[in-house]
């Protein structure tokens, strides 16, 4: 039975000694919900795995309420100091090459025992309080079963990881709707892993040139990478000016003439509300298109700047063919 709390301080106190008990809790944070497990106790991390169905292979992000903490565990480079110190706590992910001999070890298994560590703190009182109050790094992926939509309310996770872990905190919507922006620092060149709630246009500024690393099949850097992923059951067509009679619309802006299911990301074309709707919208418009019997859905044109970018990063993963 999964216990549903809410974010008052007594709450989020029961949730931490299920967390530190080894217990699985899933929680908001700013970008989307996490499912937040002990990081240094390999058995709590296996129960993330299982409950999500995610392969062993895909490393999870481990969050930390603290700057200090944070480099406890991995080095810190001037680059990683100085992004820490503007955009923490936020929506970005780094990933650093791990310090060895730690007194506290994070679980090879959260890590995919890669020896790297993606590292991030994230900024609501919930997340951090979670993480202050069980005194533990937490291990979180997004709180959705693997390869699907990312939860950006508490009932997203509920419906589908509903008896599959041990608590919901529910903090309401959350602020940016996409997941963090994933950089790597632990090679020469800044690289861009998974674009997400903090901007390239943000970051240049302060890295330099960041290489993209495109979509590749072979070799898996960031799983997220996987073309196909936050796959509704619906196909999803991108880039559309027309819609077919048989299609929902999720638009964009101004919207093409559509008499049938629609949801509008954004009507005045801003691109922080349309991250904020986007996996609330793509799972309302699955579910409904479904049951009125629609073929699929048609997602207007949306730009690549900004948080468009992975906005775009998104809706291109939704749209992609579908492993076996
Ligand atoms: O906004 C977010 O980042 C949310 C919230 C809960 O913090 N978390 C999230 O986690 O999106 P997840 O597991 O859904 O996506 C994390 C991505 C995965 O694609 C994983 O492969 C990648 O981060 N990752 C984790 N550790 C890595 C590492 N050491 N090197 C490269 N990629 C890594
Ligand atoms: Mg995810």
């Amino acid at each position: 039975m999964t216990s549903l709390f809410s974010d008052s301080i007594s709450e989020i106190k029961q949730a931490a000694t299920i967390i530190k008990q080894g217990g699985v809790v899933a929680f908001g944070t700013e970008t989307v919900y996490g499912l937040g497990a002990d990081a240094t106790n390999s058995q709590a991390v296996q129960r993330i795995y299982q409950a999500k169905g995610r392969p062993s292979f895909n490393p999870l992000i481990i969050h930390f309420s603290d700057l200090d903490h944070v480099f406890q565990f991995v080095i810190k480079t001037e680059l990683a100091h100085e992004l820490a110190l503007k955009f923490w706590p936020g929506a970005l992910t780094l990933v650093l090459q791990q310090k060895k001999n730690t007194n506290t070890q994070i679980s090879p298994i959260a890590t995919a025992n890669l020896s790297t560590m993606a590292v991030r703190i994230p900024s609501t009182k919930v997340a951090r309080q979670l993480i202050k109050f069980s005194q533990k790094p937490i291990a979180a992926p997004s709180a959705n079963s693997s390869g699907k939509i990312s939860p950006s309310t508490a009932q997203h996770v509920f419906q589908e990881l509903n008896h599959k872990i041990d608590a919901i905190i529910d903090s309401g919507p959350c602020q940016v709707g996409v997941e963090s922006t994933i950089l790597d620092l632990s090679n020469n060149v800044p690289t861009l892993l998974r674009p997400g709630g903090v901007t390239l246009e943000d970051l240049i500024p302060i890295c330099g040139p960041i290489i993209s690393n495109q979509p590749i099949e072979t070799k898996i850097i960031a799983p997220g990478q996987l073309s196909s992923h936050y796959a509704p059951h619906l196909p999803v067509r991108l880039n559309c000016h027309e819609i077919f009679p048989d299609e929902a619309l999720l638009a964009f802006g101004p919207p093409i003439e559509h008499t049938g299911l629609s949801k509008n990301l954004s009507n005045t074309a801003n691109l922080e509300e349309a991250a904020q709707n986007l996996f609330a919208y793509l799972r309302f418009l699955d579910v409904q298109g479904r049951e009125l019997g629609l073929k699929g859905i048609a997602v207007m044109p949306i730009p690549k700047t900004g948080l468009g970018l992975a906005i775009c990063d998104r809706l291109t993963r939704a749209a992609a063919p579908r492993l076996a």
